[in-house]
């Protein structure tokens, strides 16, 4: 009798031990995968390596269909890729100078990866790792959500911190982006930004110069020769950073000192409004950007050199344009301008809207 239960004593360990085993087993190895949001004929894929969105199928005036999302074939490149092609960006976005800044007393070095300054975060940033898919939706509203977790002292920054961000198809032609951070313990800069590169003729459709832009800006935060602001906030009445009216990107880009457009507009008014409207004349296509964030970088893929991109395309300069709204540059180094620093117990919010019509 008590040898039968032994043997049963055994036998339920064995199971336990064996279903261990395989739960371990069946844990997911992180990898990159595809994940596609679609309504009608409006899709976009997004993969869980940056949170990246790899490409944004869009008709035009007369139906025919195209991919106005820069990107490389396949994952593979993105791993150590320089461009951020529809990355998600942190957890600092943009330039800090220096790698370094000053918070609640304490000093904080971080990774150098532009000259001496830090640039999207640091080497890795949150472009490049792998974010955790929390929930994807199918439906009249398809949508996904990412998550990812930065310890405390990722590329030098303070504290741990939560992240979500939330990709949906919003309306016919609407996309949606809902960023959110919260610190567990430590007081941190936060400042994501989505950086999509379009081009509405197509991706692989050549310059984007004849697109026509309107900014709802009208300042900027001028910078240095690193791309640093300088602290000043400048009128764009009258210069070539001037997009209140409506014009080609092209239109007066041999104005601007270094290679193109990267700089960072103060966006007028609070909370969700207009940021920008672009249009491609030919296609017909037209992109109106919201946000609530003080301010947009818009960039024209100045450094694109002979990228090779999805289905052969190969990038040159000016090829595709940025609009990462965002906080200011650097701000954390200077105090007159618009706070980044996100509290435990505080929630940073970041809303982008981008609304498609043809
Ligand atoms: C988007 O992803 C789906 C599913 O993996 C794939 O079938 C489709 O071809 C992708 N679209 C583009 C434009 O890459
Ligand atoms: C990325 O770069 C590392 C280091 O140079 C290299 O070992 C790796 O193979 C590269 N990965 C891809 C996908 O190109
Ligand atoms: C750290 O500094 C920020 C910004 O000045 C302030 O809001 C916050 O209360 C400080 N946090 C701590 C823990 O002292």
């Amino acid at each position: 009798m008590a040898g039968a239960r032994a043997l049963f004593f055994f036998f339920l360990l064995f199971l336990l031990a064996f279903a261990f085993i395989n739960a371990s087993s069946a844990i997911p190895r992180k990898t990159a995968k595809i994940y596609e949001l679609k309504k009608g004929d409006f899709s976009v894929n997004i993969t869980n390596w940056g949170a990246t969105i790899l490409s944004v199928i869009l008709p035009d005036s007369k139906g025919n269909l195209a991919d106005v999302a820069l990107g490389y074939q396949g994952i593979g490149p993105y791993i150590n890729g320089t461009t951020n092609f529809g990355a998600l960006v942190g957890r600092v976005a943009n330039r800090i100078a220096g790698a370094r800044f000053v918070l609640n007393g304490t000093a904080y070095r971080l990774i150098a990866n532009d000259g001496k300054n830090t640039l999207h975060g640091g080497h890795r940033g949150f472009g490049r790792v792998f974010w955790t898919v929390k929930e994807i939706v199918d439906g009249e509203f398809p949508y996904i959500t990412l998550y990812y977790f930065s310890p405390d002292h990722e590329e030098g920054f303070p504290g741990d911190l939560d992240v979500y961000v939330t990709y949906k198809l919003s309306g016919a032609y609407e996309l949606r982006v809902t960023m959110r951070a919260m610190p567990r313990t430590k007081s941190s800069p936060v400042n994501l930004a989505q950086h999509t590169y379009w081009n509405l003729g197509g991706h692989s459709s050549g310059s984007i110069l004849s697109h026509t832009v309107k900014i709802f800006a009208s300042q900027i935060t001028p910078t240095d020769d690193h791309l640093i602001p300088t602290g000043s906030i400048t009128p764009v009445a009258g210069t070539p950073f001037d997009f209140l009216t409506p014009k080609t990107v092209g239109s007066r880009i041999n104005d601007v000192k270094g290679h193109g457009y990267d700089i960072n507009y103060v966006v007028n008014g609070h909370g969700m409004r207009r940021v920008a409207i672009v249009k491609e004349r030919r296609s017909g296509r037209r992109m109106e950007l919201w946000a609530n964030q003080p301010g947009v970088q818009f960039y024209t893929g100045n450094f694109l050199d002979h990228v090779k991109g999805k289905g052969g395309a190969v990038y040159e300069k000016y090829d595709g344009l940025c609009l990462e709204t965002q906080g200011f540059p650097d701000s954390v180094n200077h105090p007159q301008f618009p706070s980044q620093i996100v509290n435990p117990g505080e929630v940073y919010k970041h809303d982008m809207l981008f609304r498609f019509s043809f």
